[in-house]
Parts: C-alpha cells; structure tokens; sequence
C-alpha cells in the first residue's frame, strides 16, 4: 500500500530545489536492531548526514573504476569509493563492473590476447578469469557511457583491490578526512563455479590490508545473498543486500545478516513521488539505506534537475547515495 510522504516534501517538490538541511541533520542510525553483534557494528555507523558514494569512481567524468576516476571522486568529496571486483586467473581481485573486459578496456584491439575470446552465457568476449593481473595491467581502460567524454580512452590502467585501498589510505592521509571503500562482490556464484572462493579471497585482502576491523571505513556489497551468508562469520564489517527488484526477499530476512540495503532508486518511490514505503520498512528493521544509481545524464523525467532528484531522496532520509557525478550530489547535499 502506498504511504504518503510528509507535507514537507510537496513544499520541496513544488518548490523545485529547495536545501532540505533536516535531513542533514537527523541521526541516520535506526533503531531496531535485534542482536548486539549487529548492534555493535551499527553503532560503528552513525553518520550525521547521508554518504555519497563514488560509483565506479567519478565515472560520470572519467573512464569507470580507474584510479584516476576514484582520486576524482575523492577530490570531489566522496565519502566513500565504489569498487566493483572480479577474479583474475591467479585470484587476484580487480576492478571492473563485468566479468567480461571488451565494453571498458582495449582488450578487443589486442592481438596477443586475441586466442582468449570465448562464448559465456550467449557472451562472445574476453573474460577477467582468463588473464593474469599482469595481463590486465597490460589493458587500458575505455569510457562504457555513449555521450560521455573519451578523452581518457588509453590512459589509464585497471586497479587491483589492494591499489583501491592504498589509494583511499593515502587520500585520507592527504585530505584529513577519511574515505572509505564499497566493495562489491560481483557474480560470485560465476565464480564459484570455477573454483574461487570469493568470501575467503575477500576477507582474506581486506584482513592484509587492515581493512577487517570493526573500524575500518568499508561496506561490502552483493546482489547475491549466498556469498554475504558467508562472509557474515569472517568479518565484522557491515554487509550490505542489492536488489533491482522488491521481490525475491524479505527485509527482515535481510536484515538478520547484512546492515544495510541498496535498492534501485525507483523502488523507493512512485511515480507521483509518495514513498512505495521500502525505506521505511528497512529502517524500521534496523537497516540503512543506499539507493543507486544517480546520474546527471540520466535523470528521471519525474526531476527537473539533478540536485532537485538528490534533495528528494535526502529528504525522504536515505542513509547513503550511489552517484556517478559526486560533485553534484555533495553540492545537492552541502548546501
Ligand atoms: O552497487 C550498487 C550499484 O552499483 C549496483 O549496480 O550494476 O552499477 O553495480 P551496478
Ligand atoms: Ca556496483
């Protein structure tokens, strides 16, 4: 059933782009959690206003999960770095958003690596399991966007996890603020079909790199719930449930393992702006909420502007907000 939104949020809506500084101000923290490790990993969590979260970097601007698109996010004012990780042959993990490289590297243009083109699920392409990370180093990244700027096609080189992480450290040491990762686990059942076991790997690379404590500035992310079950003994970090759809789970299933939910934005609203009632519902068991994905050049026809689209979700109180353009979401909630 729908739920009406506050008044308050008819004034925003009417009024265009209004700051809507309450929402900056509450305690995203709920409540109702119902264990005490929860709990203590929750309380870890407080934030006095929602994160901005650089997706894939500032990929709006740069080639996606690049270093040079994380350093940017950062210099923006990203309070965390997306990164999005796949399995190389020797098991190491490494930045990209699909298993397969042709869309964002030169893969394609590379005729020593011509022999590693193989058919997967219907899918002609080369595959991160198939090059070591020294062959991936080999590769150069290419914008995935039609209508963004191509200008850094060539230049940059695809990040390992453990170059992720050094670079928030090293940003955080520079900027005296810290800057957390968001590492998502992509296709880990694909993975575990062919040998890796992805929350071991994981756990493992954040544990070297003192990225496995209760403090550590990082969220894991997956839209497969299996691989989050198992990392729940291995780490004490928050664990954080994606889904493009509202079914398929329950929320309080959700929440007896993860902290944290990443719907598609469209499922937090309707299209005449009331809430479809899922933020709630989240918060109410105790979880927070990142809603994806916020684009300039993508922008609902529900929105006027960018900065109009970001003050309405600030204002219906997610906790968090995946963003290809972190300058304009940290404008839209800085003001
Ligand atoms: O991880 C949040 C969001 O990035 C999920 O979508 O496909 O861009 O990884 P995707
Ligand atoms: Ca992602």
């Amino acid at each position: 059933m729908k739920k009406n939104l506050p008044n308050r949020r008819s004034v925003l809506t009417s009024l265009g782009v209004v700051p809507f500084i309450a929402a900056c101000e509450r305690n995203y923290l709920t409540t109702s959690l119902t264990d005490n490790v929860t709990k203590d990993m929750s309380a870890m969590r407080v934030q006095s206003r929602p994160l901005i979260i650089a997706h894939r970097g500032a990929s709006g601007y740069r080639p996606e999960h690049t270093l040079e698109s994380y350093k940017l996010a950062i210099d923006m004012g990203a309070d965390y770095i997306e990164p999005d990780l796949v399995f190389t042959k020797d098991g190491e993990l490494i930045a990209r958003h699909d298993i397969y490289l042709s869309s964002t590297t030169d893969v394609a243009d590379r005729p020593e690596f011509a022999d590693r083109k193989k058919t997967v699920n219907g899918r002609a392409d080369w595959f991160s399991e198939d090059f070591t990370l020294t062959e991936i180093k080999t590769l150069r990244a290419r914008q995935a966007y039609p209508g963004r700027s191509t200008e850094y096609d060539g230049q940059f080189s695809i990040p390992s996890l453990e170059e992720v992480i050094a670079l928030a450290k090293m940003e955080s040491a520079r900027a005296g603020r810290e800057i957390g990762i968001y590492p998502e686990t992509k296709a880990p059942g694909y993975f575990k079909e062919r040998g890796y076991d992805y929350a071991r790997v994981l756990i493992e690379k954040l544990s070297a790199t003192g990225m496995n404590l209760p403090t550590s500035p990082v969220f894991i992310q997956s839209f497969e719930k299996p691989v989050l079950k198992e990392m729940r003994d291995g780490t004490p970090l928050p664990l954080v449930y994606l889904t493009s759809s509202i079914s398929g789970f329950r929320v309080q299933e959700i929440a007896e393992y993860c902290q944290g939910l990443g719907p598609n934005k469209g499922l937090l609203i309707n299209r005449d702006k009331t809430s479809t009632g899922l933020l709630e519902k989240a918060h109410e068991q105790g979880l927070q909420v990142h809603p994806w994905t916020f684009r300039n050049d993508q922008l609902p026809e529900i929105f006027a502007m960018p900065e109009e689209e970001y003050q309405f979700y600030f204002s219906m109180g997610v906790d968090g907000v995946f963003t290809d353009f972190p300058d304009t979401s940290v404008a839209a909630r800085d003001v």
